[in-house]
């Protein structure tokens, strides 16, 4: 388990303690109460005029549709994704399949963002890990489940039960050692500005 690198001002611990975890236990399931209520945080997330503009395709452990899924992993992914009890492959709206020309709300990415986000700390606060990736081929996912244009393949999200302290304790070194780097973020001060872009903000 990493530290996170600075712990003041206080924040929520389903924000603080959470960690993208590659050390899922692969002998547990995540029901389907569970991802109900997953889905249930996601769904309620705020998004640009209620567009509401996410789609989630989703692959457990086990079924043919998560094993077709792994192999467009990449390298550095495939050594864990599968061991997650759940894959969800996140979607956003590019466009419109009545008519094509159409482009979606320009804030469709950040608005499935934000819906992760919820779904996110909804698996923290169940006990359950969450670690989103974008290595994978897009593309291959979006011809082998039939995405439509329309729908932009985006992220995605490794849900699980954290390994037991055997299973972390077999696990690779490598993969152990960067499970235990620190989680490190930029100060405050390089992203949050006052009146002009760049200028720190004065307090
Ligand atoms: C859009 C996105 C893509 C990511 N892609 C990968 C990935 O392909 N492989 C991976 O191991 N982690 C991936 N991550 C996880 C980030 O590396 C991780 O969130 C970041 O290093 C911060 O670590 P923390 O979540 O433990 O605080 C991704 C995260 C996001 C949000």
């Amino acid at each position: 388990m990493p530290t996170t690198q600075k712990l003041s001002p206080e924040i929520h611990p389903l924000l603080r303690e959470r960690w993208s975890t590659r050390l899922f236990d692969p002998g547990q399931e995540i029901t389907e109460a569970e991802l109900d209520r997953l889905l249930e945080a996601a769904r309620w997330a705020p998004s640009a005029g209620n567009s509401q503009p996410w789609a989630f395709l989703v692959l457990k452990r086990g079924d043919e549709a998560h094993q077709k899924f792994v192999t467009t992993l990449s390298r550095g992914n495939s050594g864990w994704v599968p061991t997650a009890g759940v894959v969800l492959v996140s979607l956003h709206r590019v466009g419109d399949d009545e008519d094509p020309s159409l482009t979606f709300s320009d804030y469709a990415a950040y608005d499935l963002g934000q819906a992760v986000a919820h779904l996110t700390v909804q698996a923290e606060s169940m006990g359950l890990h969450v670690h989103q990736f974008a290595g994978f081929d897009h593309d291959a996912v979006a011809a082998a489940f039939g995405v439509p244009a329309s729908w932009a393949v985006t992220t995605g999200i490794a849900i699980g039960h954290y390994g037991s302290p055997e299973q972390v304790a077999a696990a690779d070194p490598g993969l152990r050692e960067r499970e235990q780097k620190p989680r490190e973020r930029k100060p405050v001060e390089e992203f949050v500005f006052g009146g002009k872009f760049g200028k720190p903000r004065q307090v």
